[in-house]
């Protein structure tokens, strides 16, 4: 019986694309392509090379190419976009926007022509306008398109509970909602450990300072490292990408295109926006958005989030109007 592997194209092999080449080879998920601009092309190429030579250690037979030519991305299931600026100490992920809205607008415009029916995840930063860039650029149906955030976010949300709670990360299940940034939307009502209430487990102070914890995670590594995070960013990029080439049906928080969902309202355009949101992730992208009641405190929190991103794509529509 003829099988195929997935094809996965890596946009940026700076740190975060990196490390997800890194993930996916080593979850031996598909054939990767790593591709860079082209002053950085053999970096890429030595990337690819180090990479491949793991698999004789590591038992992964996968196929992984460094270039800067578009050409070699066709065919990809997915491509995952993490070209850009990462910040700088001092820097919000805002601050980003004028420099990485232009790279995520040209790497889309040659991923529509190169790679028409992949599934693209976008990670570079600010997430949330990055991810409606891709979408507007690609001219891609919504379920195709998404981006890198929530999973992250949770998970750092996860680690630090289990820290406080000196108990196995895998034993909890949590969601967060809205965009990436300092304004995501914390849900303790909906956070469990081998599905006994977070509250029951730990005071109330103690859940809130691990919310706060993961808000500003990003800042807390910036500011140890001098560059942004990302072994958690690319594993959680690679989660989705398992969940996608796997057609595993996993419900993975994303930034996910909601019209109505979660009282996202639709702009004057009548166009909807990317924000964080549980997402079922199959072989077709966002198969579906899994919406539930929200509490009129945790809606308020959401409507800030989201006005936030709204006025994120304000901006990337400022500087391109074409984009609106
Ligand atoms: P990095 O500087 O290590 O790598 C970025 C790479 O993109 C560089 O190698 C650069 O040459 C490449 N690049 C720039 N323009 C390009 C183009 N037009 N085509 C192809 N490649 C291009 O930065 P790092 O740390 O990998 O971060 C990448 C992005 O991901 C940043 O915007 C950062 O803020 C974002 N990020 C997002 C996270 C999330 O959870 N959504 C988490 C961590 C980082
Ligand atoms: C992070 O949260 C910078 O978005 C990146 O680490």
């Amino acid at each position: 019986m003829a099988t195929r592997r997935a094809k996965i194209s890596i946009i940026g092999a700076g740190n975060v694309g990196a490390t997800c080449a890194h993930w996916a080879a080593a979850k031996e998920l598909g054939d990767i392509v790593l591709l860079e601009i082209p002053e950085r092309a053999d970096f890429a190429k030595g990337k690819a090379l180090d990479l491949a030579c793991c698999g004789p250690v590591e038992g992964f037979d996968t196929n992984i190419v460094g270039t800067s030519d578009y050409k070699d991305i066709a065919g990809s299931d997915v491509v995952v976009i993490t070209a850009g600026m990462p910040r700088k100490p001092g820097m919000s992920r805002d601050d980003l926007i004028n420099i990485n809205v232009k790279i995520v607008k040209d790497v889309s415009e040659k991923i529509r022509q190169h790679a028409p029916d992949s599934i693209v995840i976008v990670v570079s930063n600010p997430l949330d306008a990055m991810v409606y860039t891709a979408w507007k650029v690609t001219g891609f149906p919504t379920h195709r398109v998404m981006g890198q955030a929530g999973a992250l976010d949770v998970a750092r949300y996860k680690e630090f509970l289990a820290m406080e709670l000196k108990c196995s990360v895998e034993d909890i299940s949590a969601l967060l909602l809205g965009g990436h940034g300092d304004d995501m939307v914390p849900l303790p009502r909906l956070t469990s450990v081998s599905g006994i209430p977070i509250l029951d487990l730990l005071p109330e102070a103690t859940v809130k300072a691990c919310v706060e914890r993961a808000k500003v995670g990003g800042g807390e590594i910036v500011k140890l490292m001098g560059t942004s995070a990302y072994y958690a960013p690319a594993s959680g990029t690679i989660q989705m990408v398992e969940a996608i080439v796997k057609d595993k049906k996993r419900i993975i928080p994303s930034a996910a295109y909601c019209e109505n969902e979660f009282g996202v309202a639709p702009g004057a355009k009548g166009k909807g926006y990317f924000v964080g949101v549980p997402a079922m992730l199959g072989s077709n992208g966002i198969e579906k958005i899994v919406t539930f009641k929200m509490t009129p405190d945790e809606q308020k929190l959401m409507d800030e989030s989201v006005s936030h991103v709204k006025d994120l794509v304000g901006k990337v529509v400022e500087l391109f109007p074409e984009l609106a």
